[in-house]
């Protein structure tokens, strides 16, 4: 088939060249131009190595042809951002997408839209944009099939994962059902648009739920002075039980999808708004600890991540941001080291061993393997403090402790002073 790709971001560059690497001639399209000439020449970014290569195969297979403007197709795939960082939904890329693309959609063809939205954002964009042009839904195919990849294991995961595929009509979802079969290994399931929809929505929801729990566990865990961490993974022998970790707080898709959700019907879901509340207020459970902790006239703190997640150099929404501001705004000075990521709003270090020479507390925000191979022996020698956060349980604990350092671990009332929790 011919398959235009608009959107050439996490989920459109991937999506696109594991299209053309199955046989179909694809167009790539992106408005920004610089990701299409890098594209063009070969140049694939700083995505993850597998995509990388899966990128280049297909480029240089002249089967993706990246492009700054649609073009005719049997079929056009629509993965253009939906979510921002305010955690609204923003409808203009897609609007934008939909309108340049209804022209050259002939009778027959297929519009499957793949980004997160609100339920019935599908046929509400179909209707303006092929309205406009006095056209008639019925000619055309009209499907939603959600993204449910996770990052750092794109490629697997889209050939892998179960799809869900919405239609309008059967007929549509069965016409977005061939496309998807040509390179999916899990099954491609169907049904209608709106419940494809709430699907995406509700698998996000639910991760942030089970999260906000778990959050709520590590703080019943400190205050009764056992481990969480311990008691969550002994909870999960349970066969029907799966309490997910608690952490800093919820970055990536997660807290904008949840929220969509939470505001989709007439009456908002409380139980979601306060799950939204729970994981918004873990940075500052963990600001108050660090300043609960931190030695007498400690002046510096070092992030250790500011990924939402670990190995991945992904910062939407990431907590180490939020983290950053409120220990700087109580007066500490904030350097954020993370190996990984390249782009972050903060302030960003790549020199743990320069920054750390006048640090007095170190907090593990993102449990990257990088960090985690931290030497406790090398950088207790550098800091001026030997203390660390732990927010994620990823350090291994006695060798930190055998280095000299003051270790507290989020959900560990065994690690933290009691009296400097109650403070
Ligand atoms: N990244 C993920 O892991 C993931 C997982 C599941 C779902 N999603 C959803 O998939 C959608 C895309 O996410 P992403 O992470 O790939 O975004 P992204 O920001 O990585 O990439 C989006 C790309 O779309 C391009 N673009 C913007 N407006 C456009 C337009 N009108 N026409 C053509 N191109 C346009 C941008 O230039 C960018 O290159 C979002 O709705 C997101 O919520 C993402």
């Amino acid at each position: 088939m011919k398959i235009t790709v608009a959107g050439l971001g996490r989920v459109g560059l991937p999506t696109a060249a594991i299209l053309a690497e199955s046989g179909h001639d694809v167009v790539g399209y992106d408005v920004n131009k610089r990701l299409v000439a890098d594209l063009s020449s070969g140049r694939t970014g700083t995505a993850e190595q597998q995509v990388r290569d899966l990128a280049r195969r297909a480029l240089a297979s002249g089967r993706l042809h990246p492009s700054s403007m649609p073009f005719p197709a049997d079929a056009f795939l629509v993965c253009v951002p939906t979510l921002t960082a305010g955690e609204q939904m923003d409808v203009r890329a897609l609007e934008h997408a939909f309108t340049t693309i209804a022209p050259l959609v002939q009778d027959g063809n297929i519009v499957i839209l793949e980004s997160t939205v609100r339920p019935g954002t599908t046929l509400a964009l179909a209707e303006r944009a092929f309205g406009a042009l006095g056209r008639d839904l019925d000619a055309i195919h009209l499907a939603y099939c959600p993204e449910r990849l996770l990052l750092g294991n794109v490629v697997d995961e889209l050939v892998w994962n179960d799809r869900i595929v919405g239609g309008r009509r059967t007929i549509d979802a069965e016409t977005a059902r061939a496309i998807y079969v040509s390179f999916v290994r899990g099954d491609v399931v169907l049904t209608d648009l709106t419940t494809a929809e709430t699907v995406k929505l509700a698998e996000n929801a639910y991760r942030d739920v089970n999260i906000a729990f778990a959050n709520e566990l590590a703080v019943l865990g400190q205050s009764l002075g056992i481990d969480i961490w311990e008691a969550i993974a002994l909870a999960n022998r349970h066969p029907r039980v799966n309490i997910l970790s608690p952490g800093p707080g919820v970055g990536g898709a997660v807290p904008a999808a949840a929220r969509l959700l939470a505001s989709a019907s007439s009456a908002p879901s409380k139980l979601l708004e306060t799950a939204r509340r729970v994981n918004d207020a873990a940075p500052r459970r963990v600001a108050e600890m660090v300043q609960a902790i931190a030695p007498l006239g400690a002046r510096k703190i070092i992030l250790l991540g500011a990924a939402y997640k670990a190995d991945v150099d992904d910062v939407r929404s990431t907590p180490a941001r939020v983290l950053e501001k409120l220990l700087t705004q109580s007066g500490f000075d904030v350097a954020v080291y993370d190996p990984v990521v390249t782009h972050y709003e903060g302030n960003l270090v790549r020199d743990l061993d320069t920054e750390a020479r006048d640090a007095d507390v170190l907090v593990l925000v993102t449990d990257h393997a990088a960090i985690r191979a931290i030497d406790p022996t090398r950088i207790g020698e550098l800091v001026r403090s030997r203390c660390i956060v732990d927010t994620r349980n990823a350090l291994d604990l006695s060798a930190w402790r055998d280095a000299g350092f003051d270790v507290h671990v989020l959900g560990r009332g065994d690690t933290i002073a009691q009296e400097a929790l109650l403070s």
